[in-house]
């Protein structure tokens, strides 16, 4: 048993797969010991949730978190009992430097190489090859604390999307779904009609709910919109029938990226698109580009993004902070992770809003 005094650090945690509202919990852990050579402790300052970390949860997500056998004097982890901790993005500060280290100091901010690191606690050792500098720009330009806890996921996502499949050129047009989503917009709205007027302001042109894609009218006045524009890339989260309708838009030749599935349901296309129109249908996942590529091409798309977030082209996602004290006892503060996550999970008070964990330390 240790001395509360000790257990200054937390985490959440699950020790099997399943719905996050009844598998997740925070326990507390004690200090971390210094830091082994070419390794580097860090403290965990914001770590998003993401939908995706809720399939990790689940076990419906092709990635899984290493075990952690260093929890098991705190209660979960045992041999008989794997403990993993949740959460797989988020902004870091390098708090001691092991033996060896080169490029990484204390203060540095850092966000994660290693997917799955468990970033939803307050802190951790990670070898120096797991971290990445978060650049910065010009002399004093520097990004903000929640753009750099969700850097690593939704904008590359969109960047890879938009200049990896079709040579777009101004005035191009593009369709989306899922367009207030944190990949796509990163946007608030409490009706339609806000929801719209934000999503012009970030640069869209028209926006239709999803319901109306298959509409005639709807239809005509995209033509209408477009001047009966070639549109040669779709991005879609949702899939299900409604991306059918999306494919509809599309000129000949196109190409539809899915990189979701929030509907939960299959993707459904006429076959008539690749027959008659060339249609080609690609996935994409950031995880797969980070694995193909080495940390060069990593550090030049981070640059890249933090060029477009200082001149505030990128924006930061609308987001809300989910503070966690250090005073609310393990109990109290799994039932704010359990709630946030039943929450993000149904979108219910969400409007939009990326959710953030930041616990206290
Ligand atoms: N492949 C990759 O590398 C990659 C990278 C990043 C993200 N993603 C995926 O992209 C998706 C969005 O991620 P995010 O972080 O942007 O999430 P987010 O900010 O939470 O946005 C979720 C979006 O999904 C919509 N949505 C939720 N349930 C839906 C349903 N049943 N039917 C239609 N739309 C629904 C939401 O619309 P409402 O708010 O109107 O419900 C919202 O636009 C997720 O599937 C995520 O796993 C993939």
């Amino acid at each position: 048993m240790f001395s509360t005094n000790f257990l200054t650090n937390r985490a959440v945690v699950f020790t099997s797969n399943g719905d996050p509202m009844k598998v997740v919990r925070v326990v507390s852990f004690p200090n971390l010991p210094p830091p082994r050579p070419k390794s580097v402790n860090i403290r965990y300052i914001l770590s998003p949730i993401n939908p995706s970390d809720i399939n990790v949860i689940e076990g419906v997500y092709p990635a899984k978190p290493e075990a952690r056998a260093d929890l098991a004097q705190v209660g979960p982890g045992s041999a008989e009992e794997p403990c993993f901790i949740a959460g797989n993005e988020g902004l870091a500060e390098v708090q001691e430097v092991g033996e060896g280290v080169g490029g990484l100091a204390s203060g540095d901010r850092v966000v994660m190489v290693k997917p799955q690191s468990g970033t939803w606690s307050t802190g951790a050792n990670v070898g120096e090859q797991d971290v990445i500098k978060v650049p910065k720009i010009g002399r004093a330009a520097t990004i903000s604390e929640v753009q750099g806890a969700t850097m690593s996921v939704n904008p590359p996502t969109a960047y890879n999307m938009l200049n990896n499949f079709v040579e777009l050129r101004p005035g191009d047009w593009i369709v989306q779904n899922g367009a207030n989503s944190a990949v796509s917009a990163q946007s608030l709205w409490p009706g339609f009609s806000s929801l719209e007027n934000e999503l012009k302001e970030l640069g869209a042109t028209h926006v239709l709910p999803l319901e109306l894609l298959s509409d005639r009218s709807a239809r005509s006045r995209i033509k209408e919109v477009t001047g009966g524009a070639n549109i040669r890339l779709a991005l879609n989260c949702v899939s299900g029938p409604t991306t059918a309708a999306m494919v509809g838009l599309l000129g000949p030749d196109a190409h539809l990226v899915s990189y979701g599935a929030m509907s939960k349901r299959p993707l459904l296309l006429p076959t008539s698109a690749f027959i008659f129109k060339g249609l080609t249908a690609h996935g994409f996942m950031q995880n797969r580009w980070y694995r193909e590529n080495d940390l060069e091409k990593r550090e030049e798309l981070m640059n890249e993004l933090a060029k477009l977030m200082v001149t505030r082209k990128l924006r930061e996602p609308r987001h809300m902070i989910l503070d966690i004290p250090r005073t609310a006892s393990d109990d109290d503060a799994t039932s704010k992770v359990r709630d946030i996550i039943e929450k993000v999970t149904s979108g219910k008070g969400m409007f939009g809003r990326k959710v953030l964990l930041r616990f206290e330390n």
